[in-house]
């Protein structure tokens, strides 16, 4: 194992800010990450997986752990499903490939989405309709104070939209190093109800679509509407959608009758953040080298040499902006470092 000193971690951040690390150690196996953890000196650590879902506003001086371990595995299956087994290095879209090709049913709503396998359980990403949830059977994690592995079930994990028991109670305790989940051979769930997914299988004549198909059709809607990070520096939504009370989206619908809106129960109401960010104007706006993507105004974009601390106080002016106008505070889905 080697660490290398003032590494830029530009490439290993999908918003591409270029904060240095004083020290970065590339893991790429579950001894070593032990090793590292058991022999380190006192300093703090920092745990970085595909850097999807950051925003690094300064430069990082506790030591880095890039999570860069790899493999795929089918560790049983039946007639009718598998459970793969992925290592948290992988690629998350890499993988949902993976699964297609071998006729795999499950994650096709989930194609495209950012990051690696071991962040996916973290914030339970989601997308048309699927979260990881759905097929997530168990993880692996190793606690990082005394360097055991631990099994985590679906229970354990607590899932919630966008949250899971590792971003509350165990926040920091646990890297999580692989993946088990549930997957189709046959008679594939597929999950099509999301208007915009029937309405890209309807331009393609697609009538009965195969995972496949899904997959195509949830890549070719995040394509028109998401800026690839490879092309321009982002984290996907840089908000969550705000959960609000029946009565507070009333008085909403009174001065917007336009907005619109999910009911989560009799009592909630979730708005998107994005029809809130574009109503106060920030869509498509943008400053220097960063600014508030075109089509879609959930997410915040760095155009080239944008710096975090920049993305941060446009994101809290957008904050304090829908705060007023709205009386409705948007919690940011991003970590800020
Ligand atoms: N809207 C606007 N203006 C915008 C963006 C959205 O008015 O600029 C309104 C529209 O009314 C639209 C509604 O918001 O119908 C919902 O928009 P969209 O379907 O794009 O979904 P979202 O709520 O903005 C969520 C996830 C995305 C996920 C999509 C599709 C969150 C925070 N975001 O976005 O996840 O891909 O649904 O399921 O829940 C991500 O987490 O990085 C991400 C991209």
């Amino acid at each position: 194992m080697t660490t290398a000193t003032n590494v830029s971690l530009k490439s290993f951040n999908t918003f591409g800010i270029d904060a240095k690390a004083a020290s970065f150690c590339n893991i790429t196996s579950v001894e070593t990450l032990q090793n590292v953890l058991k022999t380190r000196p006192s300093r703090p650590l920092f745990i970085l997986g595909g850097g999807s879902n950051m925003l690094l506003t300064k430069d990082i001086e506790a030591l880095v752990l890039h999570i860069n371990l790899k493999g795929i595995d089918i560790v049983s299956e039946t007639e009718h499903t598998v459970i793969v087994k992925a290592m948290a290095g992988e690629n998350w879209h890499d993988f949902v490939l993976w699964c297609l090709q071998h006729n795999y049913g499950g994650i096709e709503n989930l194609s495209l989405i950012p990051g690696n396998i071991g962040t996916a359980p973290i914030q339970n990403i989601g997308a048309y309709g699927v979260e990881l949830k759905d097929t997530f059977v168990r993880c692996e994690a190793i606690h990082i104070k005394n360097q055991s592995l631990r099994l985590f079930s679906k229970t354990d994990c607590n899932f919630g939209y966008r949250e899971s028991v590792f971003k509350q109670d165990l926040r920091d305790q646990y890297i999580i190093t692989s993946v088990y989940l549930e997957l189709t051979k046959v008679n594939h769930t597929l999950h099509t109800d999301y208007g915009v997914i029937k309405n890209e299988l309807a331009d393609r004549g697609i009538e009965t679509p195969t995972i496949k198909d899904v997959s195509n059709a949830v890549i070719a809607i995040r394509q028109s509407k998401l800026p690839d990070p490879k092309e321009i520096g982002n984290s996907g939504s840089f908000f969550k959608n705000p959960v609000i009370s029946i009565e507070g989206f009333h008085k909403l619908e009174q001065n917007f009758p336009d907005v619109p809106s999910y009911k989560i129960s009799e009592a909630l109401v979730k708005v998107p953040a994005g029809w809130l960010i574009e109503k106060a104007g920030f869509k498509g706006k943008r400053f220097k080298d960063y600014g508030v993507h075109h089509k879609q105004a959930l997410v915040l974009v760095n155009y080239g040499d944008a710096t975090g601390k920049q993305i941060l106080e446009l994101a809290q002016l957008i904050q304090t902006t829908v705060k007023r106008l709205f009386n409705i505070s948007i919690e940011t889905e991003v970590n800020i470092i």
